[in-house]
C-alpha cells in the first residue's frame, strides 16, 4: 500500500501560524491515518502537541471536550475508531506505561497517539508515525512527519 500523497505536506513539513490553523490540518489528516497504529508528537512545553490531537480526533468523528491528558495520563475516545490518548510526560518510567493497560484496552480499529513518547519509548512498536514540532519564526508552528518504513 502506498501512503496517500496528502501527506506529503506533512512529510515534507508545514508550518501553521494559529492554533485554529493546526486544528484544521490535523483534522484533514485524520482521513489518511490508518486504522491500528500509534501516532506519536514530540516537541517541547507549548508547541502544539494536544491542539493537534485535538483536530486529529474530532477529524476521526469525535464530538465533545478533547482535553490533555496530563493529569489522567490516559484519555480515551469512541468515534468510528477507539482513541487513546496518552501524555507521558510525567512518566518518570517507562515501566509506568504499563500501568495504564493501553495493550490490553484497545479494541480494532483504533489508534493511539502519545504526547512525550521519548518517556516510553521502549513501550512502543517500531512502525510509529512520528510527528515532530518546533516553533520556529514569526511564531510559526513547524510540523514534519516521518512515516514508518513500508515492508
Ligand atoms: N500554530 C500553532 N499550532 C498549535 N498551537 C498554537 C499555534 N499558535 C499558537 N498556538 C497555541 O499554543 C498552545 C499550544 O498548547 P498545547 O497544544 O497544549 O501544546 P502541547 O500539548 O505541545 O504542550 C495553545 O494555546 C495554542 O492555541
Ligand atoms: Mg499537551
Amino acid at each position: 500500500m502506498a501512503w496517500p500523497s496528502e501527506l506529503s505536506a506533512w512529510t515534507n513539513g508545514l508550518t501553521t501560524y494559529s492554533g485554529e490553523e493546526t486544528e484544521r490540518r490535523a483534522y484533514e489528516l485524520a482521513a489518511c491515518l490508518p486504522a491500528n497504529t500509534v501516532l506519536t508528537l514530540s516537541g517541547d512545553l507549548g508547541t502544539g502537541k494536544t491542539t493537534f490531537t485535538r483536530g486529529l480526533v474530532r477529524g476521526l468523528g469525535v464530538t465533545g471536550d478533547i482535553t490533555s491528558p496530563s493529569f489522567a495520563l490516559l484519555n480515551t475516545y469512541q468515534g468510528a475508531r477507539q482513541i487513546l490518548h496518552v501524555d507521558a510526560y510525567r512518566l518518570k518510567d517507562p515501566a509506568g506505561f504499563d500501568d495504564l493497560l493501553i495493550w490490553d484496552l484497545v479494541t480494532p480499529p483504533w489508534n493511539l497517539i502519545v504526547e512525550w513518547p521519548e518517556r516510553v519509548a521502549s513501550k512502543l512498536p517500531p512502525d510509529v508515525w512520528a510527528m515532530k514540532i518546533k516553533v520556529v519564526a514569526n511564531q510559526g508552528h513547524h510540523f514534519v512527519l516521518q512515516l514508518p518504513t513500508q515492508a
